[in-house]
């Protein structure tokens, strides 16, 4: 039988969290036949509710499940974690400056990239959700020096979910029939949703989006827009934000990452930005990539138009905004 892997999730209590941790326990992060032992972490005002969930893993009697640590101290929390999937963070509340909440953020991602850095397993590999995820990714990079810049990724996967379900909704066809969306840029509104590179496998073998949709008007504006501001249509149609779709996508994340992308498939993850499309250098920027052996890759050789090229840029200026931003609140 394989060892366990301990995974850590942070704002374990909350709506995420909830939807999360069973769908780990269940091997929908890591495959059907490795055990894991979860390490929640919650801050002290959710303690209680925290040890719910903990009675409920207990409860749900997950047969890969060796393990439960639920803790609100964070060294207890990141020590031995092979896997960290940061979705704790402080929620912009009404009234408040962009700046305030960037700063509290950038406080706890400071400490928990320390506690990581010190406590977590070697080669562990962390994915921030938490927004503003990029910029927090970036943040938890600098101050978790010895952890390799390629152990850190932000989640777009959501957003690159939600390009493939509007495709395939437009095409009536199986989502799993389509493939290689790509999301450039921030986990936010100027998030660039590129159908270029993508296409559907159909009887006839694999054909490009652009195509089959056979309608650019919509492809380059209804469509980007709707992937764009899907955060905010889920927000008010459920009253809260998207949970059940973020966790699903924070756990094809992690699986494809260590397992690998299937052949001829790639898939978008923010990542250090190594120059690559000429996006700056030192950002976490999202990027099509593929993975291999436990590392990804960011794909090559792309072309981009000119219209994608002004959506990578005004994504990149927006980053390059929030990173100057943060500094600004550690100083
Ligand atoms: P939530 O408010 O239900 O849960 C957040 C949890 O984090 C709470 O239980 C809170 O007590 C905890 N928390 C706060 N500070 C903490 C700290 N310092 N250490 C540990 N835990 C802490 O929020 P929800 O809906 O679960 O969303 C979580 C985050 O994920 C939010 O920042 C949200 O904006 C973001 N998000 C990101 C998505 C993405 O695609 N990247 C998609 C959806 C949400």
């Amino acid at each position: 039988a394989k060892d366990p892997v301990r995974v850590l999730v942070t704002g374990a209590a909350g709506q995420i969290g909830y939807a999360l941790v069973p769908m780990i326990a269940r091997g929908v992060m890591l495959g059907p036949d490795q055990p894991v032992i979860l390490h929640m972490l919650d801050i002290p005002p959710a303690a209680e509710s925290l040890n719910g969930v903990k009675m409920e893993l207990v409860d749900a009697a997950f047969p890969l499940l060796k393990g439960v640590v639920a803790t609100t101290d964070v060294v207890e929390a990141c020590t031995g974690v092979n896997v960290a999937v940061m979705v704790g963070g402080f929620p912009r509340k009404e009234g408040m400056e962009r700046k305030d909440v960037m700063s509290k953020n950038v406080s706890i991602y400071k400490s928990q990239a320390s506690a990581l850095e010190k406590h977590a397993a070697a080669n562990c590999k962390v994915l921030v959700v938490a927004n503003p995820a990029n910029t927090n990714a970036l943040i938890l990079k600098e101050y978790a020096p010895s952890i390799p810049e390629k152990n850190i990724s932000a989640l777009t996967r959501l957003d690159h979910n939600r390009a493939l379900g509007q495709i395939s909704e437009r095409l009536n066809i199986q989502v799993s029939d389509v493939k290689n969306v790509i999301i450039w840029g921030n986990h936010s509104s100027t998030q660039y949703p590129d159908v270029n590179h993508a296409t559907v496998i159909t009887p006839a073998g694999e054909k490009p989006v652009r195509e089959l949709v056979a309608d650019d008007s919509w492809l380059n504006g209804e469509f980007i827009s709707t992937v764009q501001q899907r955060g905010a249509a889920i927000i008010k149609a459920r009253k809260l934000s998207s949970a059940l779709s973020a966790a699903s996508a924070a756990c094809d994340h992690i699986r494809n990452w260590v397992l690998g992308t299937p052949e001829g498939t790639f898939v978008s993850m923010g990542v250090y930005s190594d120059g690559s499309y000429n996006v700056p250098a030192g950002l976490i920027y999202s990027f099509p990539v593929t993975c291999a052996n436990g590392e990804w890759k960011i794909v090559q050789g792309l072309s981009i138009d000119e219209f994608s090229r002004k959506k990578l840029d005004l994504t990149a200026e927006e980053l390059s905004e929030e990173k100057s931003l943060a500094y600004s609140c550690l100083s």
